[in-house]
């Protein structure tokens, strides 16, 4: 590296704003191991503080996107992808990827694993039995190009830049930082050479960023990236107030997939997967507005086209598609409500934590979870229950009953007046 890592720490301690220089030398230096983990920490803590100006976000943004290798496309589709900021019981993806293939359009959706309340994509996905995400860049290719859609993990040279410092991040604290976020997952998805893109962004207290001024902050630094790097973007504000559907827990919630695939399954996922579908159809010009974009990915539930390609991407990625061999926990005890009143759910997070202390989910980053495991959340906020009906089912192989039980009691409340937010509350682009 040519210029001196400590200089930059100091020059952007200093509240200048970093130079395109001064960015490509730190983030290749970063990746051919030149710049050690405390130097970049110490630069991530201070743009974690005082943030980055536009111009110092594209530099950002376009050196981490150049640390790796960017995927060209040959087909005659277009390409889209979606990414989700992530919560509770959040599997939307897992139904969108091959409901979009089903209607045409090519889906090559890198994805990420659990940490904390939130589960991953990948790691739901990978408890179908045999199946693995993790693919070379070749391979991801030929799926994509197979079957119309892949989910995969982020291959070694995609991004790497953004693999090591997004782990520096996690084990320093330094994950919250909107240009830090908003660059991470844009160099991300610029990667994959979309012709367009959707951001789900969560709010609620489920969500990573719960406060909806924050994620309209985060929607807005997305995309005004998207805009300036040529990427034809959208973004739904969507709620994380409680569970996505019922199911939280991986295999739990690969089920409840398959049976919007069915055309079953709880009406929430279902409209989610309608509204996030039809903004990239109508982004691509695939249809001729959003209303036509939701009737076609309807369609491709209704008719089970979308379940077609489901099968046939798990099959791609060695798994079994037969949901009867998909692992189930072997005990499941009911919570009932100890109450009568209309219901509020005062904590969305603690349903993602009852199904970590069940053994569900990841407390640090090499951790095993058992994919059997969780919750289904049978109630809506403001649903009218009597004493004794049926709250939740809980999925549990016996460890952890106690402190989930705790999790989910201590989150139920009755009659308190609180409206629950619509499913998408805003959108932008
Ligand atoms: N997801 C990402 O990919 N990056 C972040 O920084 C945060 C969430």
């Amino acid at each position: 590296m040519t210029l001196d890592p400590r200089d930059l720490v100091a020059h952007k301690r200093a509240g200048k704003p970093l130079s395109e220089e001064q960015i490509d030398a730190f983030v290749s230096g970063y990746v051919a191991g030149e710049v050690t983990e405390a130097q970049a920490a110490a630069l991530l803590s201070a743009i974690f503080v005082l943030g980055m100006e536009s111009a110092e976000l594209d530099h950002w943004t376009r050196a981490m996107l150049h640390s790796g290798t960017q995927l060209r496309w040959d087909l005659e589709r277009p390409v889209v992808d979606k990414h989700s900021t992530g919560g509770v019981g959040d599997k939307a993806s897992l139904v969108l990827a091959p409901a979009l293939a089903a209607c045409g359009v090519a889906v090559p959706m890198i994805s990420g694993r659990g940490l904390g309340h939130t589960g991953g994509t990948l790691d739901k996905l990978e408890s179908i039995p045999g199946l693995s995400t993790e693919l070379g860049v070749n391979e991801l290719k030929r799926i994509v190009k197979e079957v119309g859609c892949v989910i995969a993990a982020q291959t070694k040279d995609l991004v790497p830049a953004d693999r090591g410092l997004y782990a520096l991040r996690d084990a320093t604290g330094l994950v919250e930082a909107l240009p830090l976020i908003a660059s991470s997952i844009l160099s991300k998805k610029l990667a994959e050479g979309l012709d367009a893109l959707v951001l789900d962004v969560k709010f609620g207290d489920g969500a990573f960023l719960p406060d909806v001024a924050q994620g309209e902050e985060l929607a807005r630094t997305m995309l005004a990236i998207a805009e300036r790097f040529g990427l034809s973007a959208r973004v739904l504000h969507t709620s994380m107030e409680q569970p996505l559907g019922h199911a939280v827990g991986h295999a739990l919630e690969v089920d409840e997939c398959w049976q919007v695939m069915r055309a079953e399954g709880p009406e929430d996922l279902r409209e989610l997967v309608l509204s996030l579908g039809a903004e990239l159809l109508d982004a691509v010009r695939f249809v001729r507005d959003l209303e036509q974009g939701r009737e076609l990915v309807a369609a491709s539930l209704a008719d089970g086209r979308a379940a077609e390609v489901f099968v046939a991407m798990v099959e791609a990625l060695g798994g079994d598609a037969d949901p009867l061999s998909w692992p189930r926990a072997r005990q499941v005890d009911l919570m009932t409500s100890p109450a009568s009143g209309v219901l509020d759910l005062t904590s969305c997070r603690a349903i993602g934590r009852a199904v970590v202390a069940l053994g569900g989910g990841r407390k640090g980053a090499g951790d095993r979870i058992d994919p059997r495991v969780g919750v289904r959340w049978m109630r809506r906020i403001g649903d009218v229950v009597r004493a004794g009906d049926l709250v939740a089912e809980i999925h549990h192989e016996g460890l952890g009953l106690e402190a989930a039980r705790a999790e989910l009691e201590g989150a139920l409340a009755f009659d308190t007046g609180r409206e629950p937010a619509p499913l998408v509350r805003a959108r932008y682009g």
